[in-house]
């Protein structure tokens, strides 16, 4: 009788314990960072305070710490992503779907996993401080980062080159105000996965985007290092020329630069990459972190605890 009360107990525990198996939950670091950098395992232990039982994955693209580093900074995108989709059907634990959270390039690396290929599918994205509408000028670097320095200069020598748009990571996000047409013509990343290039508009992003069940978009208020730093909530800015007056009378060609919100995109407005059918479903979260890029001490628990771990 006891016996059987406690091989009932036992079963049910189970069964409960079985029942609230949170969903598992996939990181793609940033820039500068690597899969088992200690920042990036103390944040996944961290998790799993939070979502006990949780089931964490750091994408790699190199098992080697170092190497895998420098592919953050030199690589060719969409190998990377078609990469990293490989490396998530090969895993067992995700098989029936999972939360991404994604640092800084590593968001919109994300998005494009989402768009082009979603097998197993996710749940809900969070992207910390990424660059869903580029950046327009390159991220500065720590003063002894010398391979952050030497990548940076080589973008910014010629952003558009095919050398750069095969082989740079920022170059293949790299979204020049003042020279557009260098990035439709040259970029194959971020062009594709925003749907820009209207030959070769793919309906299947946007169907995948908007299969999310929450988008949450999170940009850092005193963000310095992503710019313009509203591209973590799909804003940009345009360049007008303006002729303005130095103080001595002359007259100088000025760049004025104004920003553009997510809703005044084409993007958005078109709908290009479900992004607006997501909003108007209420399932496009703004969030903000109110600290410079990357700095989320004491913002990020309120997102993971309401956005990750729910039940499978
Ligand atoms: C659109 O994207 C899907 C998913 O990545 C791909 O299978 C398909 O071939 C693409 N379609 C075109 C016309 O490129």
């Amino acid at each position: 009788m006891f016996k059987a009360l406690r091989y009932f107990l036992t079963i049910s525990l189970f069964g409960l314990v079985w029942a609230q198996q949170p969903r598992p939950l996939v990181l793609w670091h940033g820039l500068g960072d690597s899969a088992n950098a200690p920042g990036i395992l103390r944040f996944v232990e961290e998790i799993k305070s939070v979502h006990p039982g949780i089931f964490v994955h750091s994408i790699y693209l190199e098992e080697d710490i170092d190497k895998d580093r420098q592919a953050g900074f030199y690589g060719n995108v969409n190998e990377q992503v078609q990469f990293v989709s490989e490396q998530l059907a090969a895993i067992p634990e995700l098989e029936g779907g999972f939360d991404a959270i994604g640092f800084s390039q590593g968001g919109q690396f994300l998005r494009a996993y989402v768009e082009r290929y979603n097998s197993p599918p996710v749940n809900n994205l969070i992207t910390f401080g990424s660059q869903h509408m580029g950046v327009s000028d390159i991220p500065t670097c720590g003063p002894r980062d010398f391979m952050c320095q030497i990548a940076r200069r080589a973008v910014k020598a010629g952003v558009y080159s095919s050398w750069a748009q095969e082989h740079l990571v920022t170059a293949q996000y790299f979204r020049d105000p003042a020279n557009l047409e260098g990035y439709y013509s040259s970029n194959k990343f971020l062009t594709s996965i925003n749907n820009e290039i209207l030959e070769s508009r793919n309906e299947t992003y946007a169907r995948n985007l908007a299969s999310l069940n929450k988008l949450v978009l999170i940009m850092f208020t005193e963000d310095k290092t992503v710019v313009p730093k509203e591209s973590s909530w799909f804003g940009s800015e345009v360049v007008v020329d303006d002729i303005s007056l130095t103080d001595d009378h002359q007259r100088v060609l000025a760049d004025t630069r104004i920003p553009v919100s997510m809703y005044e995109q084409p993007l958005y407005q078109e709908d290009w990459i479900g992004l607006r059918e997501l909003d108007e479903r209420g399932d496009v979260v703004f969030g903000v972190c109110e600290s410079v890029h990357m700095d989320i001490e004491d913002c990020w628990e309120a997102f993971v605890r309401e956005y990750a771990g729910g039940d499978l």
